[in-house]
């Protein structure tokens, strides 16, 4: 089946696993696209805190991926009414302590942002629940949050693998108040100490490695939540009732730093112009555009302006620049800001001319894959002179490409990152295993059919 220019992919096509074959469509033109599908981070933290505020809530432009329905779904069987209308959620929230037993185990699929905050609440809930993900997120730590959890008076027996899901939760409400110290550079271990101290009878503080993502602390902020954030430690008073807010999600950035890649590695003669209008342009969010603008990309931010929610949000506006210069990328902060960005970051080096390394990225080992690994081995199959270890991953450019057959691994970024890569080349490839995307942007094939032939098979 041939992707047309409105084509998304069907339902069926999501749930399984399917291959595509992919080249460059060499046609050049202007690309506009309205925007892309909504914030994932943003997407979680909105629903899960509208769901344990009072009142009635609607967060618009929710992300519509597995994740986030995994996500709503275990809101439901806890006690939640979420009601969609199109690409709005409706939530009736249930308080800080109106969460129900579930009569089930909660499946929340592949999501570690979810698995996490909805442990932290669970935590906080008096009741035992068990909770449980897909054989991917099943290998990925859990106890950054049970531990800290279990400190403040919750319970958690792991099922099989200790610090793994499946476990079962027992909550207390309220827990104990406590401080943690960072064990990771990671805004998911902040985010669920945060949405946890909601839950304790006092103040709650957690000191940060460096500033990653803050979601978190600007929605909160923005439910009223006494909620602090000075230098690298924010403080979080817990215990009170807030309200159910609306929340306007911004398009996702990391979904827009796809379609920014095809466009990047694309030749000059087939280049038109590029926009990208609604996009979430958080400053912890903004690292992969910051090192295009450095490698040469002419980018710019237009029509900046701010959410009520506190999330800045602009128009991408991209024309012809110079050939894309080489890169090194260090540092765990500025890594933060980039964090799922850098096997795309990785990819377009091998359009530059020479030796491009990006270090201190050992948090992409905890990913849907080891993503050090998956992103130099899908290059290395596209012919890329690629290392890695695992803290950093080098790529030598300049050498010319050739089409590849190569497997996503069942991880939604290392899937569109391959389909980038080969809608450069005139020849085919294949990427397999593509039922992973709808993970984080269902509409994605429909985008890159705007910059390459795109061939749904099986
Ligand atoms: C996320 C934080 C990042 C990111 C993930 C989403 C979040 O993970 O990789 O895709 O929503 O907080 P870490 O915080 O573990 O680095």
């Amino acid at each position: 089946m041939a992707l047309g220019t409105k084509k998304h992919i069907s339902i069926n096509e999501r749930r399984n696993s399917f291959d595509i074959r992919i080249k460059s469509n060499l046609a050049r033109q202007d690309l506009i696209f309205s925007t892309v599908p909504g914030d994932k981070s943003i997407s979680q933290r909105a629903v899960i805190l509208n769901a344990i505020a009072n009142g009635t809530g609607v967060v618009r432009n929710v992300l519509k991926s597995d994740d986030i329905e995994n996500c709503i779904r275990s809101l439901q069987l806890l006690g939640v009414q979420c009601t969609w209308d199109r690409d709005d959620l409706f939530i009736e929230g249930v308080g800080l302590s109106g969460l129900k037993q579930p009569q089930c185990r909660l499946e929340i699929g592949n999501t570690a942002t979810s698995a996490r905050l909805l442990l932290s609440i669970l935590g906080g809930s008096p009741f035992n629940t068990e909770l449980s993900g897909n054989p991917l997120l099943s290998k990925r730590p859990m106890d950054w949050v049970g531990r800290p959890l279990i400190e403040m008076g919750a319970k958690i027996n792991y099922m099989e693998r200790t610090g793994c899901l499946p476990l079962e939760v027992t909550g207390a409400y309220p827990l104990n108040p406590i401080h943690v110290d960072a064990t990771v550079a990671s805004a998911q271990e902040k985010s669920a100490i945060l949405f946890a101290g909601l839950f304790s009878n006092g103040t709650t503080s957690y000191k940060q490695l460096c500033q990653s993502r803050d979601h978190t602390e600007r929605l909160m902020q923005y439910f009223g939540i006494d909620i602090d954030a000075k230098e690298q430690i924010t403080t979080i008073t817990g215990g009170k009732a807030f309200d159910c807010k609306e929340v306007i999600v911004p398009g996702d950035m990391s979904s827009a730093a796809f379609l920014l890649s095809a466009y990047a590695i694309r030749r000059k003669e087939h280049k038109g112009h590029l926009l990208i209008k609604d996009i979430g342009v958080n400053p912890t969010r903004l690292g992969f555009v910051n090192e295009l603008q450095k490698r040469g990309m002419n980018i710019s931010l237009e029509k900046q302006r701010m959410l009520v929610s506190n999330e800045p949000v602009a128009d991408l506006f991209c024309t012809p620049g110079r050939t894309l210069s080489t890169g090194h990328v260090e540092g765990v902060e500025f890594v933060q800001s980039l964090i799922d960005e850098v096997p795309l970051l990785a990819a377009i080096s091998a359009f530059t001319d020479g030796i491009s390394v990006i270090k201190d990225c050992s948090e992409l080992q905890d990913k849907d894959t080891n993503r050090l690994e998956t992103t130099a081995m899908v290059l290395s199959r596209f012919g890329i002179e690629v290392t890695c270890d695992s803290n950093e991953i080098m790529v030598v450019g300049g050498k010319p490409l050739t089409p590849a057959i190569v497997d996503s691994c069942g991880d939604h970024r290392i899937a569109m990152m391959a389909a980038v890569v080969a809608s450069s080349m005139e020849e085919p490839s294949i990427v397999r295993n593509c039922g992973c995307i709808s993970v984080s942007y269902p509409t994605f094939l429909e985008d890159l059919s705007r910059f390459a032939d795109i061939e749904v098979l099986n």
